[in-house]
């Protein structure tokens, strides 16, 4: 099977009166507010006729709907140029959130739907694409003829709007380029490991980044022991498969005074623990462990798409962490870029150990902000369960961080790096060892000991998406199984505040 293809979008004021006759009209209910009148209401259904409002409004009724948040309700309604009217509840909130989770609730729902016609759109239509083109979004690759899906999912959605003008086209386009950049980094996710290898998640991202016409240096293992990249080196060296760092530049500021901004993303593309090796249940979900690197790339391809006035350099470390007779052992010291000395306490502590060489080169460039973002601890899913970020870093970047992430719906939360965890990390042979002798704050001395190779000056955050990153319960909202692409709108998001607020 092929990639998942997004639908294609068009802004319309009214519904098309030809073409649709297959198609399913979607419209966003909340709860009547009236206590005499219990049906769900059709929310910012001005381009909608009255009497059409009516008739949907009756039918919702006429079935119990109610209008609470997710609720789906498919009806047939008279007099209306389309096949079916969808209702889906947004509950009370109308934050762009909201409406970006009832478009995903029924993209996911839909299936031998070609043509949607949709309302949501009249309310925000960046947050209406984004929740189509992610709910709708499969991973059917390795699926042969017997599994795969049997229809081609969404091809065409046609947006309701009160103007066809400049302002809705630059959100339909931004909301299709966020949502591809969040489908690519799903789509790297979900590769297995017996794809997704150091040198084949180099080429790929190296193929897109050529595409995007932005820069990329691939460094092999031997350029990367030569070079003194100590970490990566040793996580990568029980694989028959070797290590890459990656690294794309994309140049915006095209020689004006702007800023820039140095991203470094976890490339683990298989943990099974090394010699500290992982216990057998649920080990297949470290498939995961480049869910930072993904996100990373795919904010990096985003920012050239979108033309952001700044300038982006990511780097990325890649690795598979296998026991063997070639791995690193418990006890070994290594020798990380920046000459800093290591004792492998643990060697499933292996994230920090490839991220902390990547931060060291990422700072050569002198950047005025760094982000990382990693599947860095176990410790992330027991301080904030499956779908918070912890954000850590310096005080007030790290703040900013957080409170876009909460605005773009990915809900990081600023975490502290309590002084007292730092000595944890002090080593009996060498500078640093790479775990403390507790577990206590498992989150906070992971982001204590990148800490360390973060050049001063420069304004740093780390998000620590080990559960975010990887969806292994149910669907939900706009997030499928798997890879959710976590935490790129983040990223994103934080990309274009500093291109417009420095
Ligand atoms: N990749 C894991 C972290 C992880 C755990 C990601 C669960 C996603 C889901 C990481 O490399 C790891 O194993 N960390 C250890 C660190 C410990 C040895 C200090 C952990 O969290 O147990
Ligand atoms: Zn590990
Ligand atoms: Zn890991």
């Amino acid at each position: 099977m092929s990639a998942y293809t997004a639908p294609s979008f068009t802004l319309a004021t009214s519904i098309p009166q030809r073409g649709v006759s297959a198609a399913v009209l979607l419209v966003g209910v909340r709860p009547s507010e009236k206590e005499s009148d219990k049906g769900p209401k059709v929310v910012d259904a001005q381009l909608l006729d009255k009497a059409a409002v009516k008739s949907i409004e009756a039918a919702l009724k006429a079935v119990g709907a109610s209008g609470s948040a997710d609720q789906l309700t498919r009806v047939v309604v008279d007099g209306l140029p389309v096949a079916s009217v969808l209702a889906v509840g947004l509950g009370k909130s109308d934050s762009a959130e909201a409406i970006r989770r009832a478009a995903g609730v029924a993209a996911r729902s839909l299936d031998n739907v070609e043509i949607l016609v949709t309302t949501l759109s009249e309310r925000d239509v960046d947050a209406t694409v984004q929740g189509v083109v992610l709910g709708g979004y499969r991973f059917a690759e390795f699926r042969s003829a017997k599994t795969a899906p049997k229809d081609a999912g969404l091809q065409k959605v046609t947006l309701l709007v009160g103007d066809k003008g400049r302002a809705q086209k630059d959100a339909m386009e931004r909301g299709a380029a966020v949502a591809t950049a969040v489908t690519t980094a799903r789509d790297f996710v979900n590769t297995p490991p017996s794809h997704l290898f150091p040198a084949e998640f180099a080429k790929r991202a190296k193929a897109l980044a050529t595409a995007e016409g932005i820069e990329v240096e691939v460094l092999d293992e031997k350029e990367l022991a030569k070079a003194g990249y100590g970490g990566i080196v040793g996580v990568g060296k029980g694989s028959s498969r070797p290590p890459r760092l990656v690294r794309l530049t994309y140049r915006g500021a095209k020689g004006k005074k702007a800023k820039t901004v140095a991203l470094v993303g976890k490339g683990i593309t298989f943990d099974t623990g090394g010699i500290s090796i992982k216990p057998a249940g649920g080990m297949e979900n470290m498939t995961s462990d480049m869910g930072g690197a993904a996100a990373v790339i795919a904010v990096a391809l985003l920012a050239a798409r979108r033309q952001l006035p700044i300038d982006v350099i990511a780097t990325v470390p890649m690795a598979e962490n296998m026991p063997s007779a070639t791995a690193q052992r418990p006890g070994d010291v290594l020798t990380h870029l920046d000459g800093t000395t290591v004792e492998v306490i643990n060697t499933d502590a292996e994230g920090r150990l490839i991220l902390a060489d990547a931060i060291v080169r990422a700072c050569q460039d002198e950047p005025d902000y760094l982000i990382d973002t990693a599947t860095l601890t176990g410790a992330q899913l027991v301080a904030l369960g499956t779908r918070t970020p912890g954000v850590m870093g310096t005080d007030e970047f790290r703040d900013r961080v957080s409170a876009i992430s909460q605005s773009v719906g990915e809900n990081g939360w600023a975490m502290p790096l309590p002084e007292e965890l730092r000595d944890d990390l002090k080593s009996k042979v060498a500078d640093l060892a790479n775990v403390t002798n507790h577990r206590n704050g498992g989150m906070l001395a992971a982001g204590h000991y990148l800490r360390e190779f973060v050049a001063d000056g420069v304004q740093w955050a780390h998000i620590d998406v080990a559960g975010p990153a990887y969806n292994t319960g149910g669907p939900w909202g706009y997030t499928p199984k798997g890879g959710t692409g976590v935490p790129v709108r983040t990223i994103f998001g934080v990309l274009e505040d500093i291109a417009e607020n420095g």
